[in-house]
């Protein structure tokens, strides 16, 4: 059996003002086509398994969204965290609830907000990566031959090749490196033998408990509590009192910088993880200036800019390379090359209410 494992408990705040803590990036929409980014994710994969095989893992803020967003998913299959503790205990999570139908069920772990381009390509590496994962105990991540030094991703040190699968060559990973700082990531590119983590891991139910309990013992314990509890009254109760002991971790520190039996495939599949406003000029189409708008937007002289409103006119003269994103109750002016500070300004705005 293939199960899906949607990951969208993040707060994903660098589209701040159009995601907010109560709407992250997940649950909106930045493509044309007007669908969220889960809802993009759920439609990519919904042909590798039946609805009934696929879990969104969320917290309680973001759980009517997603059920209204993805109305076909079964309600109980719609996991909830009494609150978001990062990707260990929500893959942990789901990885109970699916032991406890299959154990030997492969988990197809999904990020909710990155966008790709080739869905044939993409299906066929996970469908690969999926029967990589049922030989054994095996953690098969995805990597991406990375392009430039990003300090904000995960680093994946292959070795020799291993096998290849329906036409993706498998290979050994030496070393998994979660968010190095730039002169590591420099030294990296240049070594040749890196990809960037793509986020997402396919393993069995089993694979993934069994590296927990080795590598994160206190979790494994509150997970068996939990897996104890499911279908009694007590269920509720159990969870809340086990996240609540839970370390704030993600997988990639937890479990993939220690673990063995790494294996990575190189996905080539047009990958996207969709990090900042500046991203939209790769995703939406651009006017002759090479301004991204939305909205009631007329420009003069304005070039290279992205501007985002809904019905209020914005009339832009003269400017460059800015961010304008303007919302009911907030706008936003930025330089391009100051997006990545978005999350500082969030801190600032937080800080003062
Ligand atoms: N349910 C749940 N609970 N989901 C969560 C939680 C949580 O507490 N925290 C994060 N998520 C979801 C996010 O919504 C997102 O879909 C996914 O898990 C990954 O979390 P991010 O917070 O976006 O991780 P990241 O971008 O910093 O790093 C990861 O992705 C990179 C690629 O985009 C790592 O896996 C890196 O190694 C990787 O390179
Ligand atoms: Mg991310």
């Amino acid at each position: 059996m293939v199960s899906i494992v949607i990951m969208a408990g993040g707060k994903g705040e660098r589209f701040w003002p159009r995601s907010r803590q109560s709407l992250p990036k997940q649950l909106i929409s930045l493509t044309n086509d007007g669908k969220t980014m889960i809802q993009l994710t759920y439609e990519r994969v919904k042909k590798i398994t039946d609805k009934e095989n696929v879990f969104i893992v969320t917290n309680e803020n973001y759980s009517n969204i997603i059920r209204k967003q993805l109305f076909e998913i079964p309600f109980q299959n719609i996991l909830i965290e009494p609150l978001g503790k990062n990707t260990a205990p929500c893959i942990g999570l789901s990885a109970v609830y699916i032991a406890k139908k299959d154990p030997e069920a492969v988990m197809i772990i999904l990020p909710s907000d990155h966008l790709i381009k080739n869905n044939d390509i993409f299906i066929n590496t996970l469908e690969a990566a999926a029967k990589m994962a049922q030989e054994g105990d095996n953690l098969i991540t995805i990597g991406i031959i990375p392009s430039y030094p990003e300090t904000g991703y995960g680093y994946i040190n292959y070795s020799n090749k291993v096998c290849d699968i329906d036409g993706n060559s498998i290979y050994k990973v030496k070393r998994f490196v979660e968010k190095p700082d730039i002169d590591k990531a420099k030294q990296y590119l240049k070594e040749g033998t890196y990809l960037w983590n793509s986020g997402m891991f396919v393993w069995k139910a089993s694979t993934i408990l069994k590296n927990i309990q080795r590598y994160m013992p206190n979790l494994y314990e509150g997970l068996m509590k939990i897996s104890d509890a499911i279908g009694t009254d007590n269920e509720i109760k159990v969870l809340r009192e086990e996240f609540n002991k839970f370390e704030s971790i993600s997988i990639d520190y937890g479990i993939m910088e220690h673990a063995e039996n790494i294996y990575t495939i190189p996905g080539n599949f047009g990958w996207d993880d969709v990090g900042s406003w500046t991203a939209l000029e790769r995703i939406q189409n651009t006017d002759e200036d090479g301004n991204v708008k939305s909205g009631n937007v007329i420009s003069i002289d304005t070039k290279k800019c992205i501007i985002q409103g809904n019905d209020k006119l914005i009339a832009a003269v003269g400017i460059e390379d800015i961010i304008l994103v303007d919302t009911d109750d907030a706008t936003l002016i930025c330089s391009k090359d100051k997006c990545q500070d978005i999350k500082k300004l969030l801190n600032k705005i937080k800080a003062m209410n």
